[in-house]
């Protein structure tokens, strides 16, 4: 085999210098003058390179060892390669070079070497990201970069430039069979002549030539997105290194055409254009976010060669411009459960011309790109224990199983855990409580808000929050409270505020004919300086109302998760895991007395980050990754809660605090649980007090009419 004019052996029975690889233990004898770079390249050593082997990259550094190797038999030395020469030293000046390291293609083999490939010169590098907690798994993005030199055209040698080019990059790089976009035919001249016929060229999928500049570039980037009903949120990463350089999120501006997603398809069923405009608004949303990470980035958006999309289904066809609404009726049919791929600019998506924007496959219904994200991040299918992992929104996406076996759901919670339906709810923000504890002698509250890391018992808690004032409960304080006041005992399992504790206490008052908590009296706002008022801080109160908004929400979670219980044949659960804004934000032993989700221990109960948009940014970084959720989300079995006859009866039990009839095996050990609801009292515990207005689960369909209705 030759490369660059110089004899390369592999064999270890010839001679010439021994050259040996490390972490990959690869070894082989290459003649003097080899370089590092071709001498890994013969043995199939990974290790990096973009400029072809021209000094400029610098991708291809590596650090010779120094010193006796008995275990692999040679001395080494970096003075057994080629001294350092005007290009490593031109690199050094411009970018450079750390002492000890060489760039492998400038460095020629003098005598025997041990060769260490540093991660960040590895082409297929294991990561884990700084600042978005991802799982281990190997960078293999689905685009690359190449740069080459094209053979000049010769009036002897009929034939077209994208012909020369696709020659210059199988013979050079061995990437064969290439096609071209459009663009980058178009560029291709002007950026031959301005590079004296040396380009960089970017590879979509190893098949398609979409981006050429001139000379070296050696900048691809790409945007992982997370399009929730909420929030959209974004990474900007370099795909060569996974390195991100920049997170950000936007409101979905959707929010106006109604606060949950059945609103939203009954906007579209209701209004002619309904649809369009939705999608025309949430692609101005991306539009934005995508410009903003650039611009916090400090790169330009056409450095943008790849962009992944999760999201939930209606989010997902609303922004492919698909109609959402039979998706708001059985039997929820998606337009398609598979891998959506698609050009930005399909989508008006502000990237370069060339770049690819990738949805992750949907898996039924209700349960969407998202749910996919969370499973690739949190890889249940890999395991032998029983998971199960919820992304709490509005909708919760509810996964169970393992290796074995993998079943989805969703479930129509509500929007009470974002605060919504709360008389003291709000999102979560600064001055809002989002820890609550409650004496269990006094029925005392202390409770602490963000943006402070005080307890309101503690001093100088007034002062940390004269900002913000204490303005509402966010959704993990909700759980909270409620948790304690049942420990507490002025909740029964019923679910039903106890107003015979009046009598001991003034946080218990009359509320029509039921009874209220006063977890905060409020105050009016405190003077931060000359004529500056902080805000004022309203009465916060737990209504009887709120805590049956919470019961419904909960049991329509608890119920989702037994009933794919019901169906895998278990009952227990080893590890669950809680992930999206709301879920990675409640404590987990208060999900579990609040009956949350089924009982598990407690150290394996946890937040999961945004699992879905992490799961966005592995498949991202990572074509395998890609292929590995197109397979497992195949074998994905769909539940479709809302025909399920049982989910009545699972739903009813799970509207006791924490549980009907459930054992609590592990719950029982953290905590002296008060007395239980009766298993046969489980109907009437979900009725609650006879002034509750409703026990039933908010029925998908139900909901999707009523809310027709109302408009
Ligand atoms: S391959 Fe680019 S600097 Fe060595």
């Amino acid at each position: 085999m030759t490369a660059g004019g110089t004899s390369i052996e592999a064999s270890p029975t010839r001679g010439g210098a021994q050259v040996i690889f490390t972490p990959s233990g690869r070894r082989g004898r290459f003649d003097p003058g080899t370089t590092i770079l071709d001498a890994a390249r013969s043995l199939g050593v990974d290790l990096d390179s973009v400029c072809g082997g021209r000094g400029l990259c610098g991708r291809c550094q590596v650090v010779p060892a120094e010193g006796s190797f008995p275990k692999h038999g040679i001395e080494s030395s970096d003075g057994h390669l080629s001294p350092r020469g005007a290009d490593e030293a031109e690199y050094d000046r411009l970018r450079g070079l750390t002492a000890g390291r060489r760039l492998g293609c400038r460095a020629h083999v003098e005598g025997d070497v041990l060769v260490d490939v540093p991660p960040e010169s590895q082409v297929h590098r294991q990561v884990v990201r700084k600042g978005v907690p991802v799982r281990d798994f190997v960078i293999d993005p689905v685009v690359r970069l190449y740069e080459v030199e094209v053979e000049r055209p010769e009036l002897a040698k009929p034939g077209g430039d994208l012909a020369r080019l696709v020659a210059a990059l199988e013979k050079e790089w061995g990437v064969s069979g290439l096609v071209a976009d459009l663009g980058a035919i178009r560029d291709l001249q002007p950026a031959l002549e301005s590079g004296g016929h040396r380009v960089t060229v970017a590879v979509h999928n190893g098949t398609t030539i979409t981006g050429i500049w001139p000379g070296l570039h050696d900048r691809a980037l790409g945007i992982a997105i997370d399009i929730g009903s909420t929030t959209i949120a974004g990474h900007l990463a370099n795909l060569a290194d996974g390195e991100v350089l920049a997170s950000d999120g936007v409101m979905n501006p959707q929010i106006r055409f109604g606060e949950d997603l059945m609103s939203r398809v009954s906007y579209a069923m209701l209004h002619e254009g309904g649809a369009v405009e939705m999608t025309r608004v949430v692609r101005e949303a991306v539009g934005s976010l995508v410009r903003g990470l650039a611009a916090r980035a400090e790169i330009a958006v056409e450095d943008v060669l790849e962009i992944t999309i999760v999201g939930n289904p209606i989010m997902h066809h609303l922004f492919l411009g698909i109609d959402p609404t039979p998706l708001g009726s059985a039997p929820f049919a998606l337009a398609t459960d598979r891998a959506v791929r698609v050009r930005a600019s399909e989508v008006e998506l502000p990237a370069h011309e060339g770049a690819r924007v990738y949805l992750l496959p949907c898996i039924a219904g209700h349960v969407g790109a998202d749910a996919a994200g969370a499973i690739l991040a949190e890889t249940p299918y890999l395991a032998d224990e029983i998971t199960l992992l919820v992304d709490v929104g509005t909708n919760a996406e509810i996964v169970l199983g393992s290796r074995d076996r993998l079943l989805a759901a969703s479930s129509p919670t509500g929007p009470a855990f974002e605060g919504a339906q709360i008389s003291s709810g709000q999102r979560a923000a600064p001055g809002a409580i989002e820890r609550v504890r409650i004496d269990r002698a006094t029925l005392e509250p202390r409770f602490r808000v963000i943006g402070s890391a005080r307890w309101s018992d503690e001093t100088g808690f007034a002062a940390s929050t004269r900002r913000t004032g204490v303005t509402g409960i966010c959704g993990s304080g909700i759980v909270e409270v409620i948790a304690e006041l049942f420990l507490a005992g002025v909740i029964t399992a019923d679910g039903t505020i106890d107003g015979a504790l009046a009598a001991r206490t003034s946080r218990i008052v009359p509320d029509g004919r039921t009874f209220s908590y006063v977890l905060s009296e409020g105050g009016p706002g405190v003077r931060l300086g000359e004529g500056e008022i902080g805000p004022a801080s309203p009465r916060l109160l737990v209504t009887q109302n709120d805590v049956r908004a919470i019961q419904l929400a909960k049991a329509a979670l608890y119920a989702g998760a037994r009933l794919l219980m019901d169906h895998l044949g278990v009952q227990t659960i080893d590890r669950v895991k809680l992930a999206g804004a709301f879920g990675s934000q409640i404590d987990p032993l208060h999900a579990l007395i609040l009956g949350l989700v089924p009982d598990a221990p407690l150290d394996r109960v946890g937040a999961a980050g945004n699992a879905a948009g992490t799961g966005a940014l592995i498949a991202l970084l990572s074509v395998a990754a890609r292929r590995e959720i197109e397979r497992v989300v195949r074998t994905v079995e769909k539940i479709e809660t809302a025909i399920e006859p049982r989910f009545q009866e699972r739903f009813v039990e799970a509207m006791a605090i924490p549980h009907a009839s459930a054992p609590l095996v592990h719950l029982s050990k953290a905590v002296d649980l008060p007395g239980r609801a009766k298993p046969d009292a489980g109907a009437d515990a979900a009725a609650g007090s006879p002034r509750s207005s409703s026990s039933r689960p908010p029925n998908r369909r139900r909901q999707s009419v009523s809310t027709s209705a109302e408009r």
